[in-house]
C-alpha cells in the first residue's frame, strides 16, 4: 500500500520543510492537485510545482490534473519531472488521445472518475492505463467528508483487474483518515490520497503511520 499526502493542505510558505516531513514520515508517493478554475471552481497551480518541489524529494510525484483539456499540460508535467499524470475522464472529448500523449512522454498514466462517473465507462482504456483514480469526494476542494458510495467502484474495478488481469494500481483521493481507509483497501484500493488529515495535524508523522497501521489491520 502507498500514502501519497497531498501538498493542498500543506502550508505553501514551508512547503518544501512539509515535504521533508512527511517524506521522513514515511509517505510513498507525493500529490500534486492541479485545479483550473473551470474543470473545478478553484484554482491552485500548474507544473511550475513540480518543478519547484522535484529537486526536494526523492518520492515519486503524483500529479492529479483537474483542469479542462488536460491533453495541453501534459508536456509541461512531463518535463517539470512529473511521474504519474491523472487525467479526469470528464475533463476531455478525448480521452483515449491525452493518455497517449502521457505514455508518449514516458510517464505513468492514471485516469480519474468523479463520484458520478461509472467504472463501465473505462471498459475500452483499462488496458492502457497504468493507474485508477476513484474519488471519493467531489473534486475541488481539500477537507471534505467521503462518499461511502463510491467504495462500490473500487470493488468493481478490484474485480475487473483480478479477471482479465490488468496491472493498473487503485488509488482513492478525498476524505481518507483512519476509519475511511480501512473500507477502500478491503475494498481493492492500493494508494491512498490523503491531504487535511496528514497535513491539519501538529504531527503529519504519527498520521501517516496511524494510516498505514490501520490497513495492516
Ligand atoms: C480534491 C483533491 C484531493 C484533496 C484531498 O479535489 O483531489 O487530493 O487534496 O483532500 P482531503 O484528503 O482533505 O479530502
Ligand atoms: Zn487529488
Amino acid at each position: 500500500m502507498k500514502i501519497a499526502p497531498s501538498i493542498l493542505s500543506a502550508d505553501f510558505a514551508n512547503l518544501k520543510d512539509d515535504i521533508k516531513k512527511v517524506e521522513e514520515g514515511g509517505a510513498d508517493w507525493i500529490h500534486v492537485d492541479a485545479m483550473d478554475g473551470h474543470f473545478v471552481p478553484n484554482l491552485t497551480f500548474g507544473a511550475n510545482i513540480v518543478k519547484a518541489i522535484r529537486p526536494h524529494t526523492e518520492l515519486p510525484i503524483d500529479c492529479h490534473l483537474m483542469v479542462e483539456n488536460p491533453e495541453n499540460y501534459v508536456e509541461g508535467f512531463a518535463e517539470a519531472g512529473a511521474d504519474y499524470i491523472s487525467i479526469q475522464y470528464e475533463s476531455t472529448k478525448h480521452v483515449h488521445r491525452a493518455l497517449q500523449l502521457i505514455k508518449k512522454a514516458d510517464v505513468k498514466a492514471g485516469i480519474v472518475i468523479n463520484p458520478a462517473t461509472p467504472v463501465s465507462l473505462l471498459e475500452d482504456i483499462l488496458q492502457l492505463v497504468d493507474m485508477v483514480l476513484v474519488m471519493t469526494v467531489n473534486p475541488g476542494f481539500g477537507g471534505q467528508s467521503f462518499i461511502p458510495e463510491t467504495v462500490n467502484k473500487i470493488k468493481q474495478l478490484a474485480k475487473l483487474k483480478k479477471e482479465k488481469g490488468y496491472e493498473f494500481l487503485i488509488e482513492v483521493d478525498g476524505g481518507v483518515n483512519a476509519s475511511t481507509i480501512k473500507e477502500c483497501a478491503e475494498a481493492g484500493a492500493e494508494v491512498f490520497v490523503a491531504g487535511s488529515y496528514v497535513f491539519n495535524a501538529d504531527d503529519p508523522k504519527e498520521r501517516i503511520q496511524t494510516l498505514k497501521n490501520a490497513v495492516k489491520k
